[in-house]
């Protein structure tokens, strides 16, 4: 996810750009920078006549790299791009940050989303005699755009794109596949600005002899309210006085604008009441996005639609060698992490030893780094951390390095200690994670787990081709799956308002949904501030029920079915000493609704890997109880989105 905004207008457009991007900080913050059309340059001038400042950092860093240059007047232009970026490909560095050109400064372009074919695009590119600089998926828009500016389209339907920007773009769009919402600068069309958009959201706010794009709302509100939400594969040209927007086939469209008359705060929210809220609804598009980028599937004969998914990949900086001796030398996977990422550690331990059958263990970061651990040179190290800056995960990271271990990083930011100190990275795509109680990061942390220990059983012939394929499309329906459950959460809702009073809840569960109930416990003690514990259900006896009174809540996870029974009897046990009941279970054959207070249907599947879906009601259950007890679920007393320190 990322900040994008443009200006064509009257005014100067940098400090419009500025102001704009920093509506925007909230989407990605790890970069930034700015393209101006040189409204100075001329054939003869030996200024650029692309303007480009960018630099790592948040924006004010770009601020001060462009004060003295604003205070002269020598960034003078009024149509320009801009973007503050929250990195995919390529660490947060000068060069990484958007705008990206090509090589002739003719094309600048800003980008949020993924080229998921960029490898192939940019060995096509490079083929041609393409010099890239940068280590970004972006970048290879920039030079196929000047590709077909200067040389033609091969194989796309468009009119001749040479000497033509519009038709470029349109081509250019052809080839890309994966998600993108482009801003567009040309120096040889000063008068507009040309946008596209494919899964990443964009904006076109209509303003007075001023026209803007932008990656959302908060960024136009302060110059219109008025405003394009552009659909699906949509273009739009802007000129200062009018916008032309394009369908798919570039056919003109006309559309009424949307009024919006939402204010600053809950725009930057997308209209949610919470960051929270907006980031358990953002799940679905963070799973997909996060299995996408490694999975592969088996083009159809037919081309051009993916069939089955065949296999996993990793990122190019995973040498492919180095890592599958690594998986095969393995003995042992020990993965650490604190808080949320450690519940996501603990499910990954039920992962790797069901589908790899290698012994797993699970620590703590901060217990792992005191204990003088025993580790063997052919122990997989895995650490999971969504901000890479946590103290107690760095310190257990460099332990186990000092041992020797090999280091698989998942984290969430490019770029971040974790992932410089790591031999290998899988990045969760979740995008910034803004609310303290993480949820689209501990999803996505698990799909990355899941991907690891299904690659794990595969290169080790445990699982058979026909199995790992089968799984890796059980794992690839998960996204819908999600979204079934936030489609469906009035159930959920409604029984917190009964609930959120509660003076006790226990989570229980078997197996994977044993792990996962840790997480949901989490969730509700951190934001409601109610006590709350999760425990194995098969413990129940052995000590916890004899807290089960009337004032007690205790919600049930059953996705396995082969256990559903055992849960039914846990239930029973303690709604026989007068506790509250709530099952979440992807059971269709109504076997709690005797014993359940309320039933949470979610979607089955292999329950293995359906488990983790059990989190989002609990992430809802959490949320509205927060709510309801007048918390701020952004902000939990106590807590940090980042403990950098012991
Ligand atoms: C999760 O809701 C908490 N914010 C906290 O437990 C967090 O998961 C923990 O501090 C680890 O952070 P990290 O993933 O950034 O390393
Ligand atoms: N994938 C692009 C990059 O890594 C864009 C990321 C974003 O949306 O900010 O630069």
């Amino acid at each position: 996810m990322c900040g994008i905004v443009g200006y064509v207008g009257e005014k100067e457009a940098t400090p419009v750009l500025i102001n704009s991007l920093k509506k925007l900080e909230y989407r990605g913050y790890d970069s930034s920078g700015i393209a101006v059309i040189n409204s100075a340059w001329n054939e003869d001038s030996s200024d650029e006549a692309i303007i480009v400042r960018k630099c790592k950092g948040a924006i004010k860093f770009l601020e001060e790299k462009i004060e003295a240059e604003l205070v002269k007047g020598a960034i003078n232009g009024k149509v320009g791009i801009a973007h503050t970026r929250w990195a995919t490909h390529g660490e947060p560095s000068d060069l990484n940050a958007h705008p990206h050109t090509d090589v002739s400064g003719t094309i600048a372009v800003v980008h949020n989303g993924i080229i998921e074919n960029y490898g192939e695009l940019k060995a096509w590119l490079q083929s041609r005699g393409v010099v890239f600089k940068s280590q970004t998926d972006t970048e290879v828009i920039a030079h196929l755009l000047n590709y077909f500016y200067t040389q033609g389209a091969e194989g796309v339907r468009s009119e001749n794109t040479r000497g033509d920007i519009f038709a470029s773009v349109h081509a250019a769009r052809q080839k890309l596949v994966g998600s993108y919402a482009l801003g567009v600068i040309c120096k040889d069309f000063p008068d507009r600005l040309i946008c596209v958009r494919k899964e990443s959201p964009l904006i076109i706010g209509l303003g007075q002899n001023e026209n803007f794009i932008a990656s959302d709302v908060p960024a136009v509100l302060e110059y219109t309210r008025e405003v394009y939400f552009l659909e699906q594969d949509e273009m739009a040209v802007l000129y200062n006085d009018h916008v032309d927007l394009f369908n798919a086939y570039a056919e003109k469209v006309v559309r009424q604008p949307f009024h919006v008359d939402w204010d600053i705060s809950s725009a930057e929210k997308g209209g949610y009441a919470h960051f929270m809220l907006k980031e358990i609804h953002e799940q679905p598009k963070a799973l997909h996005d996060t299995l996408k980028a490694h999975l592969v599937t088996e083009k159809s004969a037919s081309g051009g639609k993916e069939g089955k998914p065949v296999a996993l990949s990793f990122s190019d900086e995973i040498n492919d060698a180095d890592f599958k001796k690594m998986i095969q030398n393995a003995k042992r996977i020990v993965i650490t992490a604190c808080g949320t990422a450690y519940h996501a550690g603990v499910v990954g331990k039920y992962a790797f030893e069901k589908f790899a059958r290698l012994p797993t263990n699970v620590d703590v970061a901060s217990e792992f780094r005191y204990r003088d651990p025993i580790l063997d040179k052919d122990d997989v190290f895995i650490v999971v951390s969504q901000s890479g800056e946590t103290a107690d995960t760095l310190a257990a990271l460099r332990l186990a390095k000092s041992r020797g271990a090999k280091i698989i990083a998942i984290t969430n930011c490019v770029g971040s200690t974790v992932s410089r100190e790591s031999d290998y990275v899988i990045y969760t795509l979740a995008g910034p994670e803004i609310a303290v109680a993480s949820t689209k990061a501990y999803t996505t942390q698990l799909m990355c787990l899941y991907m690891l220990a299904l690659c794990f059983g595969s290169e080790r012939g445990v699982l058979s081709r026909a199995e790992f394929e089968r799984l890796l499309t059980e794992l690839e329906s998960i996204s819908d799956k999600a979204q079934n459950i936030l489609d469906n959460k009035t159930e959920i809702q409604k029984f917190a308002s009964k609930q959120f009073n509660k003076s006790k809840i226990f989570y229980i569960g078997r197996q994977f949904d044993s792990a996962n109930s840790l997480e949901s416990a989490m969730k509700l003690k951190e934001d409601s501030y109610m006590h709350c514990e999760a425990f194995a259900a098969g413990e129940l006896k052995h000590g916890p029920i004899a807290l089960v009174d009337k004032d007690t809540l205790v919600i049930a996870i059953a996705t396995e079915p082969s256990l559903y029974e055992k849960l039914a009897s846990n239930i029973i046990e303690v709604k026989s000493r007068g506790a509250a009941t709530m099952v979440i279970t992807s059971d269709t054959s109504g076997a709690f609704d005797s014993c359940c207070d309320s039933v949470i249907q979610i979607p089955s599947g292999e329950s293995a890997l359906e488990s983790m879906l059990s989190v989002i009601p609990a992430q809802l259950f959490a949320y509205y109880c927060s709510v309801l007890r007048g918390n701020d679920p952004d902000k939990p007393r106590n807590l940090a989105k980042s403990v950098t320190v012991e």
